[in-house]
């Protein structure tokens, strides 16, 4: 056994499930249990369970055969640590879990999750506890980190359904728009776009005009096509409604006082519920410009389903097992993130708080510009 001071060690799951957390829980179990001969101990749905004090003891038997395994054997949440739901009023439940924490005897805590999980995970950290994050999200919008495991096996799903309604389009001289997850990044929706051939890309980095859009598909018919296929992200916008959600925005950035923050998050709120059904009134709108039919496919919770691609299995290994080093060294308060080939480990306030979105000069873009993709601008 490799020789560490760190003893005992919590793992949880939290934020929305991906593909490839049970390979990250059997990498970091794998190292720390077999490699530096820790105790692990996984927390049930994420914080909610830290916060419950549910958990279950984790061993070699327990990682067996989970590498392959969608979703997660801990379960999730998207409970807030320091607004908890207790009795429908949120709570700030940190020293409860400062307090499980020290029970229960850990030297350090595991988080596997996306940008919430960060926050989560540097609150932890500023009470005092030994926290390590791993970048978990199918949307790849957590910040300092070339990739986060999930992203690479939403790509090949979603890729699959922009191939697949294809034959649809061309079949029936359709317009056929495939709404694609990535929360407020459009970086599943590119990716997934370019791959599969899609002949327009919408994502929220790049408010579109029908207009735009329209004409890309009057030139593809000008040249013989009779059908296009649009990926659009669902977090794409229209410009009227970015200005709108960009205003919303900047109302919570510019609160003072928590009750003017609770209001301004409603509002906001309210503004990305009337501008969800986006993808139904871009196909109205097309039908109308165009003259051809319409038709939307919702991909949702499809693209974070079933086993992890080879490349999330490969990504979520890596980061575990360096995770598992890193706890054994006593690094704390750090995020785990995967640069090239190699992990660094990146302090948690670079992390917490920011969404990596798609610069507009990203190399995506231009090759999506170079074989004429429509961006919708
Ligand atoms: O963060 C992953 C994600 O799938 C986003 O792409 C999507 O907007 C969100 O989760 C959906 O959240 P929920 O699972 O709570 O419906």
């Amino acid at each position: 056994m490799a020789r560490t001071t760190t003893r005992k060690v919590g793992i949880l799951t939290a934020g929305g499930d991906s593909p490839g957390l049970n390979a990250a829980i059997r990498g970091f179990g794998k190292t720390a249990i077999g490699h530096y001969g820790m105790e692990l101990f996984g927390f049930r749905d994420g914080i909610t369970g830290l916060v419950e004090n549910r958990y279950v003891e984790l061993d070699g038997k327990a990682l067996s055969g989970i590498l392959t395994v969608g979703g997660t054997i801990l379960g999730t949440s998207r409970d807030k640590v320091h607004r908890f739901p207790v009795d429908g009023e949120p709570q700030d439940m940190v020293p409860t879990v400062v307090e499980n924490y020290r029970a229960l005897g850990l030297d350090a805590l595991i988080m596997l999750g996306g940008g919430g999980t960060a926050k989560n995970a540097k609150r932890l950290l500023d009470a005092g506890l030994n926290v390590v994050h791993l970048p978990k999200t199918i949307d790849n919008d957590i910040a300092e980190t070339d990739t986060s495991f999930g992203f690479a096996t939403a790509t090949e799903i979603a890729t699959d359904a922009v191939d697949r309604v294809h034959s649809t389009a061309h079949s029936h001289h359709r317009i056929i728009l495939t709404e694609i997850m990535g929360h407020r990044a459009g970086w599943l929706t590119l990716a997934a776009g370019i791959a599969g051939g899609a002949d327009i890309v919408l994502i929220p980095e790049i408010p579109y005009t029908v207009e735009s859009v329209a004409e890309t598909i009057k030139a593809r018919t000008a040249r013989g096509s009779s059908f296009s296929v649009i990926a659009v992200a669902e977090g794409a916008r229209d410009v009227d409604d970015t200005s709108d959600y960009q205003a919303a925005q900047l109302l919570v950035k510019a609160a003072k006082t928590p009750e003017a923050k609770r209001a301004a998050k409603a509002h906001l709120a309210h503004v990305e519920d009337a501008q969800r059904e986006h993808s139904f009134r871009l196909a109205r709108e097309l039908e109308a410009a165009t003259g051809l039919e319409s038709r939307v496919t919702i991909l949702g919770y499809v693209q974070r389903g079933g086993t992890p691609c080879a490349a999330d299995r490969l990504l979520a290994t890596r980061l575990g097992a360096a995770a598992a080093d890193l706890v054994a060294r006593g690094e704390f308060g750090v995020m785990v993130a995967a640069r090239g080939e190699s992990t660094e480990a990146v302090p948690l306030e670079d992390v917490a708080g920011r969404v990596k979105l798609v610069p507009l000069d990203h190399a995506w873009i231009q090759a999506a510009r170079q074989v004429g993709t429509g961006l919708g601008d």
